[in-house]
């Protein structure tokens, strides 16, 4: 279906303004060939940009671009074994509800990644994670479109080049429609990752409610769903983008100096020395909590996380001001760089780099 002059401003969850030229929305692959086709035999210059369930994108006031929103749904049962199930999940199926369908079935694995706003799709693109658990843990393939040579493509999950919050489709933007996505979950309810913060305390008390010992995935999932919706605002009710900044990594000599300084400065220990430092943490220090630029303020729960308190008004303008103030702020305190994490689309279609809006 193709719209032209189409408002995108709730089809992002920061509920930014932006009128886009050009809405390609496709519910199967077939319509991306056949598009692609027209596109190409029509010396049409508008530069393209793939949008999913725009819970990861700060979007302009006028997008001169063709959107294409790929909204294929179907979740496919490839192979099924005593030990675990592969899976097949079209780009357009919304990400929470498929972890609650796997966990009830008996597929584990997504617990830790439930509540993620968006579509699975866009997943792979910054390798979602929280609690402990990354996509890359269980992924197999991606298939995906290559716009810039319209072929098709199986990429496994060393292609996808995964880290923290990255992967080779976050670093090419503009380059590739990401249609499947392949996991293999595991069967074994006595398997769960329950270490990080809270968790295990609230999933055992599912467990003991239930009349069992020991929490099983389903409880882990209950657990980050509550601690979620403790922390961070519903999109629905407080338009955000979820973690706004990155947890910055620094090394250990730094960490070990500001420490001197700050005694309760929160940081994860990482490979090669480094650190990972709790962003939230530097923010709320930084005297930022429920602060900001208005109409865009950090969450007073959870300082990461930027709130637009002005939806469908609020343009990226307003976004830049507030996104400056904080890492300034945090600059000053601290001498560390806090990079925004959501992609910034530019009106051309083109992706702004680090935090810079040009
Ligand atoms: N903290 C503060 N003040 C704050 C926020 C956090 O002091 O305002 C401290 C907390 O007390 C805690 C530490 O910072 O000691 C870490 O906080 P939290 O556990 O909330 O996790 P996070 O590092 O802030 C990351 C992800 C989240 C993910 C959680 C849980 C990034 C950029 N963000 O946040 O992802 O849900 O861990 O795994 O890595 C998202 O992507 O939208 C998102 C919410």
């Amino acid at each position: 279906m193709l719209k032209q002059q189409h408002d995108l401003s709730q089809a992002n969850t920061m509920a930014l303004a932006c009128m886009a030229d050009t809405v390609v929305t496709l519910t199967d692959e077939a319509q991306l060939d056949d598009f692609m086709a027209y596109y190409r035999d029509n010396d049409e210059q508008a530069p393209l940009f793939v949008l999913s369930g725009g819970s990861n994108v700060l979007l302009p006031a006028t997008l001169q671009a063709t959107v294409l929103q790929p909204h294929m749904r179907g979740i496919h049962l490839l192979e099924h074994t005593d030990d675990y199930v592969d899976i097949e999940v079209m780009a357009g199926e919304n990400w929470h509800e498929l972890v609650l369908y796997t966990i009830s079935q008996g597929w584990y694995g997504l617990e830790n990644l439930a509540l993620i706003p968006g579509l699975t799709g866009a997943a792979p693109v910054q390798n979602i994670g929280a609690y402990g658990v990354q996509l890359d843990d269980c992924l197999q393939y991606v298939r995906a479109y290559h716009l810039p040579s319209n072929t098709w493509h199986q990429l496994t999950a060393s292609d996808c080049q995964f880290g923290y919050r990255d992967s080779m489709f976050k670093r090419a933007p503009n380059t590739w429609l990401i249609s499947r996505v392949g996991l293999r979950l595991h069967k074994d309810a006595t398997r769960i990752l329950a270490s990080y913060g809270d968790v295990q305390s609230v999933a055992q008390r599912y467990a003991e409610q239930d009349g069992r010992q020991q929490p099983m995935p389903a409880d882990v999932m209950q657990a980050i769903i509550d601690i979620r919706q403790q922390k961070l605002p519903d999109p629905k009710q407080l338009p955000n983008c979820g973690s706004f900044f990155q947890n910055p990594i620094i090394n250990q000599s730094q960490f070990t100096a500001l420490q001197v300084s700050f005694p309760n400065i929160v940081g994860y220990p990482m490979p090669d020395s480094m650190v990972k430092v709790a962003a939230g943490w530097l923010i709320e220090q930084a005297g930022l909590k429920g602060g900001g630029i208005a109409p865009i303020m950090t969450h007073t729960q959870q300082a990461l996380v930027l709130t637009n308190h002005a939806p469908f008004m609020a343009t990226q303008e307003d976004v830049a001001a507030a996104q400056d103030y904080i890492a300034n702020c945090v600059y000053e305190k601290f001498a560390i760089t806090i990079m925004r994490e959501p992609v910034w689309v530019q009106a051309d279609a083109t992706i702004g780099l680090g935090n810079h809006a040009i």
